[in-house]
């Protein structure tokens, strides 16, 4: 892949749309109405929530991140609270140039300059490409947990 100039930076208001686009293609299901919802509120604990949106030289949105500071347990860790890596995603053609790696440098920066010294995450069971981001990024895998619902 060619070298990519790109900018990480919090989301801004003159952002707000574009992450909300970019939400849209990770989280299809959530509704327009919900991910303003999602956003809004989001953007009124900024002590709780870091979001970083990655952008490039013509000012086009590559990418984003959120992350939240977590006060319950998390599964795997040791201490709280735990930064949380709540969602990260990458427009497909700018893949693989080192997005994803500067998006969460700059959520885990944040993290530990608001007192977390441990920095978890999730992915699908059979999200390939998410969890060798995650390796490559140094984290370690914790455990793996199996979801039940029952109808009552
Ligand atoms: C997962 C995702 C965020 C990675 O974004 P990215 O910008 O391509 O990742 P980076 O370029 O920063 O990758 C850093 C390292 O992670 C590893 N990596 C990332 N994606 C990989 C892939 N598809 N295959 C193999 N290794 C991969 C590599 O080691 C890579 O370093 P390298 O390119 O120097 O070898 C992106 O593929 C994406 O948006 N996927 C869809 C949404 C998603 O699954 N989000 C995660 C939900 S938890």
């Amino acid at each position: 892949m060619s070298p990519t100039s790109f900018t990480i930076r919090a989301v801004a208001p003159a952002d707000v749309s574009s992450w909300r686009m970019l939400r849209h293609r990770l989280w299809p299901r959530a509704s327009a109405d919900d991910h303003a919802r999602e956003t809004e509120q989001l953007l009124a604990e900024p002590h709780r929530n870091a979001m970083v949106i990655a952008v490039s030289s013509k000012g086009e949105a590559l990418g984003f991140a959120e992350a939240a500071i977590r006060h319950d347990y998390v599964n795997g860790c040791d201490t709280s609270p735990v930064l949380f890596l709540e969602g990260i995603y990458v427009i497909p053609d700018m893949r693989r140039r080192g997005i994803a790696r500067a998006l969460c440098s700059s959520v885990e920066q944040w993290g530990t300059s608001h007192g977390c010294v441990e920095f978890a995450s999730d992915t699908a069971i059979d999200n390939i490409d998410a969890q060798t981001l995650h390796r490559a990024l140094g984290f370690d895998e914790t455990e793996r947990v199996v979801f039940y619902r029952k109808r009552s």
